[in-house]
């Protein structure tokens, strides 16, 4: 288990980093992983390490570190999304399915909903919770990495992605390849923790995200460091503005946001035209 508890709140430290040739530049060079610096090539096994250690308490988890709001903001994804006639549809970062399931209960009958994820165990997850609650049509599973997807060009009608762009080592690679596999006029949809706006709220959002989660997470995941993870990379994830800009670097147009909870998270959309 990666071990990032020990800096909390304080900006990275550059640790050593693993030095090779020069083909193996890109790959040591260093990336944030939470508030530690890891090698570039690290990085993904070390987010993989993450959610293999907490798949199986992921879902429970998200409900009481969120206080339920997480699924007031996925719903908030969907109805952003609005499916109003059968869609298909990709999920990347998808985990256990949640969102996935959400969408195919809104959305019309020959809707699907692809899941990708990097990590087989939070598929593994999602299938099973699936399978309990009778969600089995409809909804297809990849493992695979979205800075890489396995899809065609042009294949979806839209792409959500809800709390993994956080996770991704090349940010501006994740959008790219997203805008990739959507079809012209297709839109795109990220839910993601954000910079809260309302003044005041600072010290008692810093208690609950480096106080509280990872004693919650200690207890109920039996994992701390993968929730201080959680913390430190919210804290280092690009606020609306920047992610706004990745978006448009990425070459999605007519992009916005909202910021659900005060901007705790916030919404991101875009098209491909
Ligand atoms: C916080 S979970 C979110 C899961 C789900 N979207 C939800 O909202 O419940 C982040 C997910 O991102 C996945 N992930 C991280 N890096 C990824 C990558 N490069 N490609 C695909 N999935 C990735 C993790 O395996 C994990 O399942």
């Amino acid at each position: 288990m990666a071990k990032a508890g020990a800096r909390r709140r304080t900006e990275p430290r550059a640790e050593a980093v693993r030095t090779g040739s020069a083909g193996e530049a890109a790959a040591s060079e260093a990336v944030d992983f939470g508030f530690r610096k890891v090698a570039r090539g690290d990085k993904a096994r070390l987010v993989r390490e993450v959610f293999d250690s907490v798949a199986r308490r992921y879902d429970a988890m998200n409900d009481l570190m969120s206080l339920g709001l997480h699924r007031r903001w996925k719903e908030a994804l969907v109805d952003a999304l609005d499916p109003r006639e059968p869609l298909l549809v990709l999920d990347v970062a998808g985990g256990t399915a949640d969102v996935a399931r959400r969408v195919l209960a809104r959305a019309p009958a020959g809707s699907r909903v692809t899941v990708c994820d990097i990590n087989a165990a939070m598929l593994a997850e999602g299938r099973d919770r699936s399978a309990d609650r009778g969600r089995i049509a409809g909804l297809d599973y990849v493992c695979g990495d979205a800075e890489a997807l396995p899809l065609a060009d042009r294949s979806v009608d839209a792409v959500t992605v809800a709390f993994g762009l956080r996770n991704m080592t090349d940010i501006p690679r994740a959008l790219a390849e997203m805008r990739r596999v959507l079809r012209p006029g297709g839109r795109f949809f990220c839910l993601e923790f954000s910079r809260l706006a309302l003044p005041g709220l600072e010290r008692a959002y810093d208690w609950w995200s480096f106080e509280v989660l990872p004693e919650i997470g200690a207890r109920v995941a039996r994992d701390r460091e993968a929730y201080v993870y959680l913390a430190e990379s919210i804290r280092k994830f690009p606020d609306q503005e920047r992610l706004l800009a990745l978006m448009q670097a990425a070459g999605f147009e007519r992009t916005g946001y909202d910021n659900l909870a005060g901007g705790i998270v916030a919404i991101h959309q875009g098209w491909r035209i």
